[in-house]
């Protein structure tokens, strides 16, 4: 191990936890040494490790007013949360989207403002402010807005909002805010 992390191996052992510790005592590589550093400097956030991947959990109120202030564009999902390998999104919807599907994915829209019409290729259910609906994995499926709306997505992290359809222009998983 370099000498900074043999450093902050003996700092977690006086002054944190044995889990923390068992977390970040291994591994040496540029990413995790930052991660060590941020959350010395950080207490509020923990650093989670799953499949080989690491992401920070701030423990502390995350509000949705103010990150959905910080972006105007529409289809494109910011991610604001990470937890058990699911993001937690929020998008703004406007218009039509792409019709697509997700093979191996089920995903919740939650209205958090406006409206919006999720269509499936036999029907379509409306949904207000307040709503939710989840979105079965292989069925076909667009959202559709007349206005603009603001909504809450919860499905696995890195999944595409295009589904296995070809990408397009709008295609993402979307970026942390
Ligand atoms: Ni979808």
């Amino acid at each position: 191990m370099p000498q900074i992390s043999q450093r902050l191996w003996s700092y977690h052992h006086k002054k944190e936890d044995l889990r923390h510790t068992a977390i970040f005592g291994c591994e040496s590589h540029d990413g995790m040494l930052e991660s060590r550093f941020q959350t010395l400097g950080h207490p509020r956030h923990q650093v989670v490790q799953e499949n080989g991947s690491l992401y920070r959990i701030p423990m502390e109120s995350i509000n949705l007013e103010d990150k959905l202030s910080r972006f105007t564009d529409h289809w494109s999902p910011r991610i604001i949360a990470r937890l058990n390998g699911q993001d937690v999104k929020l998008a703004k919807f406007s218009g039509a989207f792409d019709w697509h599907s997700h093979r191996d994915a089920d995903e919740l829209f939650l209205v958090l403002k406006g409206a919006f019409r999720m269509e499936f290729r036999d029907r379509a259910v409306d949904l207000r402010e307040g709503e939710m609906i989840v979105v079965p994995r292989t069925v076909e499926h667009r959202p559709v807005a007349e206005e603009e709306c603001a909504v809450l997505l919860f499905e696995p992290a890195g999944l595409l909002n295009t589904g296995e359809e070809p990408t397009s222009d709008r295609t993402t998983s979307g970026s942390w805010i």
